[in-house]
């Protein structure tokens, strides 16, 4: 599923619907947000989190590598991989002790096993000035999440 993005507060958007679309209990969901610099990444996380209930700041995990916050639905880890490269330091940051929430991945290009053990990558382009997602099911929930999304653009188009 291919979604335009034509401004910022679009990316916005469909963040929020990715957001609601998610089950009640988010525990053990990974979601990668792929992307070149600048394609978007960071506001769709921000989004996110803040559609998940979250009123505060959402700072930059680039440094601390994960920023954990606690929501209505659970808990829910912003990571960003910048700065990591491999499985192994995947390891190190203690992945597998993330699995009591929802990870929002930045850079899932520089962990490619990650895909295996994923539910949903949205890949941010640029398109003009814009930007174009794509949605991609990379599980059976997430394949699922992706099909209800696309049934609810039909029934109401946002573009
Ligand atoms: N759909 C869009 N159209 C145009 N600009 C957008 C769109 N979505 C986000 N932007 C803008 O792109 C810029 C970069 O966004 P953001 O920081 O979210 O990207 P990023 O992928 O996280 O970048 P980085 O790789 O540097 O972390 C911001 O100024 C943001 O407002
Ligand atoms: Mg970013």
């Amino acid at each position: 599923m291919k979604v335009h993005l034509p401004d910022e507060r679009a990316t916005e958007a469909l963040a929020v619907r990715v957001a609601s679309a998610l089950p009640a209990n988010t525990a053990g969901w990974t979601v990668l947000l792929s992307g070149e610099l600048g394609a978007g990444k960071s506001t769709f996380a921000r989004a996110m989190i803040r559609a998940l209930g979250h009123s505060g700041p959402v700072p930059s995990p680039t440094y601390t590598l994960v920023e954990p916050y606690k929501v209505p639905r659970g808990r829910v880890y912003h990571v960003d991989l910048y700065r990591v490269s491999g499985e192994e330091e995947l390891r190190y940051l203690g992945w597998t002790e993330l699995d009591d929430g929802l990870r929002l991945v930045e850079w899932p290009e520089h962990a490619p096993g990650l895909a295996r053990r994923a539910d949903l990558e949205v890949r941010l382009a640029y398109e003009g000035t814009g930007r174009e997602a794509q949605m991609l099911g990379l599980s059976q929930r997430g394949s699922a999440l992706v099909a209800q999304l696309e049934a609810s653009r039909q029934a109401k188009p946002v573009d």
